[in-house]
C-alpha cells in the first residue's frame, strides 16, 4: 500500500504554487514587465513609444523576429501580411453554421481552430518556412474572421478585405462597410484602432499565452493552439474584463452611485469587484492604462461626443478608487480594460466584439511565443505536478457490497 504524504516527501524537490504566482514557466525574450514600476518593454522597446511612433504590423514584426524592421523590411512584411488577408471560400460556409445570437467569441474558437482544416500546408511545426507561413496567415486572417463573426452576428453581408488598406483600416472597413454604400474610413479613428491592437500584442506569460504554450508544448499545430487562446481569453478575469468592466460602468450609471460601488468592491462577503480594477503582475497604474485614456480622448474628440457619461463616471471613480486605504494597500490600479471598452464603444463596436478585438491584437504575441517555445531546443512538453489531497489507497468494494 502506497502512502501517500511519504511518497511527497521522498519526491524532494516539489513546488506548489496555486495560480503560478512566483513561478516561471519558460525564459523568453519578448516580454519584459516590470510591475512595480508600472515599465512594459517589448524586445526593450517601452510600450508607450511603440504606441505613439510605430504602427500594428510594425510591432509584429518586432515581436516575431526580435528587431525592428528597416523600411524594405516593413514593407516587405506588410506586403506578406497583406497577401494573406482572405480566408479560404468555404470558411463562409463554416459561419453559417453557427447561430446567429452566438457569442462571436464562441464562434472565434471554432473558426481559428478550423484554419487547420483549410491550411494544411502550414501545419508541419518541424517546418520553419511553414511555422512562419502560418504565424503571418494567424496574423493576417484574425481581422477578417473577426469582421465575419461580427457581420454573421447583425445579419449584414461578409465584406471582404481591402488590401491597399492599412491593417487597422481594413478591419474597420470589414466590420462598418455595407454593401452598396460609400465608406470612407476615418483616420483618427483607425490609428486609435492600431494603438489599441499595440497595447493588446503581447504581455509575457499570461493566462491566454501560458495555454498557447502549453498547448504547443505537445506539438499541437499553431491553429489549434490559437484556438486555446482564444477559450482562455474569453473568462472575465482575463480577456473578457474589457466588456464587464463598460457593464460596471454603465450599471453605476452618474458618479453619485460611485461610493456605494467601492464599498461593495471592498466588503468580503460581496463578490463584486471593480471591473478594469487590479492586476497579478502590475503593483502600479498599468503603463496600457495610461495610453489607453489618452486615446478615449481622441476618439471621443474626434465623434464629438462630449460629456460621455460612461467616461465621466470611469474618471471620477478611477480619481476616488486611487485615494482609498482598501485600493492603495491592496495595490489596486486601473488595468488596460479599464478605459478600453468605452472607447471600443465609440468606435461602433457591440460589448461582445470587446474580447474578440483583444484576441485579435493578441494573436500575434500568442504566435511570438509559440514559435520562441518551438524553436527553443529545450523545450519539453508542459506537463505540471499537482499535490494529492483525495483518498488514500484503498481496495474496490463490489457493487453488491456499497
Ligand atoms: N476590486 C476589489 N478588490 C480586488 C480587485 C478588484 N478589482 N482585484 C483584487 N482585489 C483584492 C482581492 O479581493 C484580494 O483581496 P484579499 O487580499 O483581501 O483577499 C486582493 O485584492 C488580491 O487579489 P487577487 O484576486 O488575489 O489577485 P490576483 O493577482 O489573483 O488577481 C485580477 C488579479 C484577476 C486581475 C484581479 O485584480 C481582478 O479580478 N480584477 C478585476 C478583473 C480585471 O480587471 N481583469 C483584467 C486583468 S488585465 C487583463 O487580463 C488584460
Amino acid at each position: 500500500v502506497i502512502d501517500i504524504s511519504k511518497l511527497y516527501a521522498q519526491t524532494g524537490k516539489f513546488t506548489y504554487d496555486p495560480g503560478f504566482t512566483s513561478t516561471a514557466s519558460c525564459e523568453s525574450k519578448i516580454t519584459f514587465i516590470d510591475g512595480d514600476n508600472g515599465i512594459l518593454l517589448h524586445r526593450g522597446y517601452p510600450i508607450d513609444q511603440l504606441a505613439e511612433h510605430g504602427d500594428f504590423l510594425e510591432t509584429c514584426y518586432l515581436l516575431l523576429y526580435g528587431e525592428l524592421p528597416n523600411k524594405t523590411q516593413k514593407a516587405d512584411f506588410d506586403y506578406r501580411v497583406t497577401h494573406h488577408t482572405m480566408v479560404h471560400e468555404q470558411m463562409n460556409r463554416f459561419f453559417t453554421g453557427f447561430r446567429r445570437d452566438a457569442h462571436p467569441m464562441a464562434i472565434m474558437c471554432g473558426v481559428a481552430g478550423a484554419l487547420s482544416a483549410f491550411y494544411h500546408d502550414s501545419t508541419d511545426i518541424s517546418d520553419e518556412h511553414q511555422r512562419m507561413v502560418a504565424s503571418l496567415r494567424m496574423i493576417a486572417k484574425m481581422p477578417t474572421i473577426a469582421a465575419m463573426a461580427y457581420k454573421y452576428s447583425i445579419g449584414q453581408p461578409f465584406v471582404y478585405p481591402k488590401n491597399d488598406l492599412d491593417y487597422a483600416s481594413n478591419f474597420l472597413r470589414m466590420c462598418f462597410a455595407v454593401p452598396c454604400e460609400e465608406y470612407e474610413v476615418n483616420p483618427v479613428l483607425a490609428r486609435a484602432m492600431d494603438r489599441i491592437f499595440i497595447l493588446h500584442a503581447d504581455h509575457e506569460q499570461n493566462a491566454s499565452t501560458s495555454t498557447v504554450r502549453l498547448a504547443g508544448s505537445s506539438g499541437a499545430n499553431p491553429f489549434a493552439c490559437i484556438a486555446a487562446g482564444i477559450a482562455c481569453l474569453w473568462g472575465p478575469a482575463h480577456g473578457g474584463a474589457n466588456e464587464a468592466a463598460l457593464n460596471m460602468l454603465a450599471e453605476i450609471g452618474t458618479p453619485d452611485r460611485i461610493p456605494e460601488f467601492i464599498d461593495r468592491a471592498k466588503d468580503k462577503d460581496d463578490p463584486f469587484r471593480l471591473m478594469g480594477f487590479g492586476h497579478r503582475v502590475y503593483k502600479n497604474y498599468d503603463p496600457r492604462a495610461k495610453i489607453m485614456q489618452k486615446t478615449t480622448h481622441e476618439v471621443l474628440g474626434e465623434l464629438g461626443i462630449k460629456d460621455d457619461p460612461m467616461l465621466e463616471v470611469a474618471m471620477e471613480l478611477e480619481q476616488i478608487a486611487l485615494t482609498d486605504e482598501y485600493f492603495i494597500e491592496k495595490k489596486l490600479y486601473p488595468n488596460i480594460d479599464f478605459y478600453s471598452g468605452i472607447t471600443l464603444k465609440a468606435l461602433g463596436f457591440p460589448t461582445n466584439m470587446f474580447t474578440v478585438l483583444f484576441a485579435l491584437a493578441r494573436t500575434v504575441g500568442w504566435i511570438a511565443q509559440w514559435k520562441e517555445m518551438i524553436e527553443d531546443p529545450s523545450q519539453k512538453i508542459g506537463r505540471p505536478r499537482q499535490l494529492y489531497t483525495g483518498e488514500p489507497q484503498r481496495d474496490y468494494i463490489p457493487l453488491s457490497k456499497r
